[in-house]
């Protein structure tokens, strides 16, 4: 077994496995090199050899625990008919929504669609040491359709009005999507990725109210379906803040990725019984290097003797210094 899913599944607090969220991304020279040839996003993401060669370049540059498949969650309404655009520094943009269209498409295209992503996920699995796992993913429903409707403004403000507005089309939304969520984790498992994550990274903008129809229960069917497989799962509803806590107890997954709103010593006394992942907010790495120590400290010191996986409470930044990462990493693994 390797270490991810060691410190995960036997909730072994020994380890200390170290990944990064956006490890394959801008803040790398190999990356923006193979990116400025290849200008459209999801065809490269579709390319199963380059795909497979970003996905390794973190781990032969930093020895990373876990190598995270190079892909995006927006693949998946992609794969159901809708285009995705990739537009410099507006992030990403769907063609209009249209729910028949949806409601109508099937699994056997979808599957064939995304079969470059199965592809490169095999091909990653057989070029990386059997000692470090390979991380699948998913976008969960909510977050999903925040972009599938453009539900939210550019200050990341939900509509509330096209949310009240278009619920049952929402609702409708959830179920399908739900079902082919679960046929792409299985996919990529039998792929050979060993552990998935789910991204619900607009769960923040759900009202309180809204959180248990949005968040808990669409996270907790997917968290079961894994369960039933024996897939290792790492939960991540950002922004959700002291609700981290009735997500624990009704989703239950077998990890948790917490944000930078929470304090992890309150986590660590409030949460029992699962694995804790990331925490540190990653523009302390565009900080000085005892501002990155010192806040990486917290971390370690809060989960000492836990099951926890050192990472991040978001992405790494595109502005990030390759220095600081590797300085960082060995922080943590030398620390005792
Ligand atoms: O290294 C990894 O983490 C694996 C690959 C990965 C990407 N996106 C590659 C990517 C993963 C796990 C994601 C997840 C993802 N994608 C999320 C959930 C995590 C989060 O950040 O909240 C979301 C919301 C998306 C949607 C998405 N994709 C956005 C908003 C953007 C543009 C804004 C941005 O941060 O760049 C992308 C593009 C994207 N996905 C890039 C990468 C490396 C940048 C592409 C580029 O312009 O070169």
């Amino acid at each position: 077994m390797n270490k991810l899913t060691n410190c995960i599944i036997n909730k072994d607090s020994s380890c200390r496995p170290v990944w990064f969220m956006r490890q394959a991304g801008r803040y790398l020279p190999e990356f923006r090199e193979i990116r400025s040839k290849n200008k459209n996003f999801i065809k490269l993401c579709l390319n199963s050899d380059l795909s497979s060669e970003i996905t390794l370049q973190p781990i032969h540059r930093f020895n990373l625990d876990s190598a995270i498949i190079f892909s995006d969650i927006l693949m998946v309404p992609y794969a159901l008919g809708q285009e995705v655009d990739f537009v410099k520094d507006q992030g990403p943009k769907l063609s209009n929504f249209d729910l028949n269209f949806f409601l109508n498409q099937n699994e056997k295209d979808f599957i064939s669609k995304l079969k470059p992503i199965y592809n490169s996920i095999k091909k990653t699995r057989t070029n990386l040491d059997k000692k470090k796992s390979l991380i699948s993913f998913i976008g969960s429903p909510w977050t999903l359709i925040i972009y599938m409707l453009g539900m939210k403004d550019e200050n990341n403000t939900l509509n509330l009005g096209m949310f009240k507005k278009r619920k049952d089309e929402i609702n409708m939304i959830l179920k399908k999507l739900n079902k082919f969520l679960c046929i792409h984790i299985k996919n990529q498992i039998e792929a050979g990725a060993d552990t998935v994550q789910l991204f619900d990274s607009w769960a923040g903008l759900i009202p309180d109210e809204n959180l248990n129809e949005y968040c808990y229960k669409p996270n907790l069917e997917i968290v079961n379906f894994c369960k039933k497989n024996k897939i290792p799962v790492i939960c991540f509803p950002k922004g959700i803040k002291e609700n981290y806590l009735d997500f624990m107890k009704i989703v239950k997954p077998d990890c948790i990725n917490i944000d930078y709103d929470l304090d992890p010593i309150w986590i660590r006394e409030n949460l029992n019984d699962v694995c804790i992942q990331g925490g540190m907010n990653p523009k302390i790495l565009l900080e000085k290097e005892e501002n990155i120590y010192q806040e990486a400290e917290k971390y370690l010191k809060a989960f000492k003797d836990y099951p926890y996986i050192f990472n991040l409470g978001h992405g790494l930044l595109p502005e990030t210094k390759l220095d600081n990462v590797t300085k960082l990493i060995k922080f943590v693994k030398e620390y005792k």
